[in-house]
């Protein structure tokens, strides 16, 4: 596949059509788990939108600057640290006007091995998005989850920041937890 080909090739040329009905999701990926929550998300979303999916390692997030709602994929890693392929092109989401996007961010993290750094990564990458002038959706309630400090957490600490997936210690809720923020995400990308 030539690089920046999007997995699923049913990208618009045509802007304008990519920026209406279109939602591009970016993510990057160490050992998969991520890169596996991504197709399953395009694959409930595709009913509704068209879904282009981009690995960051081979994609330039640049290509964001041609969709209005955009979905980011980041997993935490080593003790609250972004995941490599997210480091290595952290700077260049600076250059992106994100005035007029929405954003919808989901982690994948591990609440029992890293109970202290839980989803950090989502943390940081909302923080950089939104302090960048996106809207962002997709907060997701922290009931129900076990873990002891996280950088992902709303002011009040009651909400994710985004939608946060555990494929180590609570991989049989990861369908239901797509599925639900799939729905949720659809109808807050259409009030904004
Ligand atoms: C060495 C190592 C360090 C990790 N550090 C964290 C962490 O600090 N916080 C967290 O929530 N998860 C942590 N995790 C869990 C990963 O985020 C989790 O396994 C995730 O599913 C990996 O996603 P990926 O396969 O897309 O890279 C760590 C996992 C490993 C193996």
């Amino acid at each position: 596949m030539a690089p920046n080909t999007p997995l699923n090739s049913n990208e618009s040329k045509d802007t304008t059509a990519a920026q209406r009905g279109t939602i591009a999701l970016f993510y990057g990926s160490s050992t998969c788990y991520t890169e596996i929550a991504a197709e399953k998300i395009a694959q409930i979303l595709n009913e509704k939108y068209t879904v282009d999916i981009f690995n960051i390692a081979t994609s330039p997030i640049k290509t964001a600057e041609r969709y209005q709602h955009i979905i980011l994929g980041i997993p935490t890693w080593d003790y609250g640290e972004l995941q490599e392929d997210w480091e290595n092109i952290w700077d260049e989401i600076d250059a992106i006007n994100w005035v007029g996007k929405t954003v919808a961010i989901y982690g994948l993290g591990d609440q029992e091995g890293y109970p202290e750094w839980f989803q950090d990564a989502l943390g940081y990458l909302w923080t950089k998005v939104d302090s960048l002038g996106a809207s962002t959706v997709g907060f997701t309630p922290v009931a129900g989850y076990r873990f002891s400090a996280s950088k992902a957490l709303s002011p009040d600490g009651k909400f994710f920041l985004g939608l946060a997936l555990d494929e180590d210690s609570e991989f049989e809720l990861s369908e239901q937890r797509i599925a639900d923020w799939c729905r949720q995400i659809a109808e807050e990308f259409e009030v904004e």
